[in-house]
């Protein structure tokens, strides 16, 4: 995963920044929970920003996106502020990739002075730090500069790649540390900025941005906007391209090209219950509006929750309204993440964790408790297979990525295992008394970046030490500190899962012909359940009498088909190589891309099969993809 491991000496530690050093845990005394995150910034090893000595507060962006240089060109004006008592007269930003032209300070505004500057050379994984000098009373620094074509955090399609095959498109992708690809930035979650941006495109695109979006604004190729709210850098987000709108309710809606308009909205017809469930359950929606942006196949995740424009991956369009867990997921980062975030990248599990537990709680809210059972069944699974696959130490929760790209932070154990013990509290303390806890802590932080110490002072002033007896029962540090899953986690269980298994234990034992499994009422979580239970390899005749039974070779359906094709690689399985290549070749998203290459290259042949579709795929998958995979296949080596 990721752009790979990079040995900690060569980690240039340049600008005093202190990277590589572990972040410095705040004292854990019981002391008043107000005590925190502002105060007591944890060193960030994933930033040269210096915030402590001078701090970003401020963007104003504009740009010119200029799709034949593959390019945007333009100004970054960033307001700072020092400390009482700071004079600080160094600015350090991240850079990646930036050819940066000028640097300009100014007292006021208005009279602008040029401001030496210096770009130190690049790290693979963190990029270039840009110091800027600037008298000691300066409050802005506007810096010039263009992207490159290869920017990491940038995707620019061509007409071929998008739906209407008519225009080009770009999108951006910045969490982890992708921003500085395309904003010299203070890139670290700690660091909260309101932007406002004016963005010049060819003039029959639109741009939407993840800030105030209108969409009655003319499309005439000059757009505005503006975030009044303080979001972390790795939450802003632009797209430009042929993108249509359609309301789904006063405050929601779907942007997509104009072809995926129709089908997304009936996809995501419950999302104005799903926000209302939301906010009964843990506090008033903050954001004012919550759209959701359909993008081109290549986008690398399912979802990406930009406030109040959630990007999103179009393989979630099954047509069943069957995978819209993903918008009520990327819905619940505007409380856990946008609202409270990480302060830093060993802290992602506050994001993800927080928001896997929420978003079944919207589920089983809005679905039922079936449904949230039954996709708490399927992340127990994928946590027992990661916790299989990774290295102890990446399976606690609060990791250690020091001299590591954060990306590769991102597995199932921040996301499943903080889901677990988020629900490990909920059934210790009760329903009732945990969503309390949940809403004071989301009121208490909100608009705030917090460290995993900072979670659990809170968690003991507000919960624990309310109940000493019931607190006992819930081993906190073990969860957060030590790998695997301690002896009292909870265990997801679902009716459905009992079913399931017997029709698959009766098929492989032949008491029952494929034909005759009772799969009637199956939903798309019962046949992935169904596919998992059986084993793989599976033999060739029978994965050719499931196929004729249920036509799985042709299932529309994106999460069937990842599972399918899996089991087809492993059990050469020939009669899907076609659609496994149609696949690969047809989108992007690196939750499939990446089962799917590891399955083929553990033989001889499926590394020469992956690497004849690779080759024709590679120009068309985002950069962050293409790192991924040019590691599984071994690209270029
Ligand atoms: N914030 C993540 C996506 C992400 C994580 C991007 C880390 C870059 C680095 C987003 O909310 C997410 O978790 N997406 C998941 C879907 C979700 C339903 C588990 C995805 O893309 O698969
Ligand atoms: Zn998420």
């Amino acid at each position: 995963m990721g752009y790979g491991r990079l040995a900690a000496a060569a980690v240039m530690c340049l600008a005093g920044a202190g990277c590589g050093q572990r972040p410095v845990a705040p004292p854990s005394t019981a002391g008043t929970p107000t005590a925190s995150a502002a105060e007591n910034p944890a060193r960030d090893s994933h930033s040269y920003g210096n915030p402590s000595e001078i701090r970003v507060r401020h963007a104003d962006l504009d740009w010119d996106v200029l799709f034949d240089q593959k390019s945007l060109r333009g100004t970054a004006t960033l307001t700072v502020s020092r400390p009482a008592g700071g004079r600080a007269t160094r600015l350090v930003l991240d850079t990646r990739d930036l050819d940066v032209t000028k640097a300009e300070s100014s007292r006021d505004g208005t009279s602008w002075a040029a401001a030496a500057f210096s770009l130190a050379p690049p790290d693979k994984i963190l990029g270039s730090a840009l110091t800027v000098n600037l008298p000691e009373d300066a409050t802005r620094v506007r810096i010039t500069y263009a992207t490159r074509p290869g920017a990491s955090g940038l995707q620019w399609l061509e007409p071929s790649q998008t739906a209407g095959r008519k225009f080009p498109y770009l999108f951006t992708q910045s969490q982890a540390i992708h921003a500085r690809s395309w904003i010299p930035l203070q890139d670290s979650p700690q660091v909260r900025i309101t932007y406002r941006a004016r963005v010049r495109t060819p003039k029959s695109l639109r741009a939407v941005m993840s800030a105030d979006n209108d969409h009655e604004t003319p499309r005439d190729g000059e757009y505005d906007f503006e975030m009044p709210q303080p979001i972390p850098s790795y939450l802003i987000a632009l797209a430009v391209g042929d993108i249509g709108f359609a309301p789904l309710s006063a405050r929601a809606g779907v942007w997509s090209e104009p072809p995926v308009v129709g089908p997304s909205a009936r996809e995501f017809s419950d999302l104005e219950r799903m926000i209302r469930a939301a906010e009964e359950l843990f506090g008033p929606y903050r954001w004012e509006r919550y759209d959701v942006l359909v993008l081109p196949p290549s986008f690398p995740y399912g979802g990406m929750e930009n406030p109040r424009i959630t990007f999103a991956t179009p393989t979630i369009i099954a047509g069943d309204r069957s995978l819209v867990a993903l918008v009520a997921h990327e819905l619940a980062h505007s409380w856990a993440g946008n609202l409270v975030t990480n302060a830093t990248w060993s802290d992602f599990w506050l994001n993800e964790g927080f928001t896997v537990y929420l978003e079944r709680r919207i589920l089983e809210r809005v679905y039922g408790p079936q449904r949230a059972d039954i996709e708490a069944v399927l992340g127990y699974q994928d946590l027992q297979k990661e916790m299989a696959a990774v290295p102890d130490g990446d399976e606690v929760l609060h990791i250690d990525l020091a001299g590591r790209d954060p990306d590769e932070g991102a597995t199932d154990i921040p996301y499943e295992k903080g889901a677990l013990f988020l629900r490990h509290l909920e059934e210790t303390f009760g329903r009732q008394r945990f969503d309390r806890f949940l809403r004071g802590y989301f009121d208490h932080f909100a608009f705030q970046s917090i460290t995993t110490d900072d979670f659990v002072r809170y968690l003991r002033a507000n919960l624990l030490d309310e109940g000493p007896e019931l607190a006992a029962r819930v081993p906190v540090e073990d969860w957060i500190e030590k790998p695997g899953l301690p002896a009292s986690a909870p265990r997801p269980h679902s009716d459905a899962l009992a079913r399931v298994e017997a029709e698959a234990r009766g098929w492989l034992d032949g008491k029952t012909p494929a034909s005759k499994i009772d799969s009637g009422g199956w939903t798309t979580h019962e046949w992935l359940l169904f596919l998992r239970a059986l084993p793989q390899p599976l033999d060739r005749e029978r994965m050719a009498e499931l196929d004729r039974a249920f036509h799985l070779t042709a299932s529309k359906n994106s999460e069937i088909t990842n599972q399918w094709l899996a089991m087809a690689i492993a059990s050469r399985y020939e009669t899907a190589d076609r659609r496994l290549e149609e696949f690969l070749t047809s989108m992007g998203r690196r939750k499939f891309l990446k089962p799917l290459y590891e399955a083929l290259v553990k033989t001889p042949e499926g590394r020469a099969r992956a690497l004849e579709i690779y080759r024709k795929a590679r120009p068309t998958y985002h950069p962050i993809a293409v790192a991924t995979v040019d590691e599984i296949v071994g690209w270029g080596a």
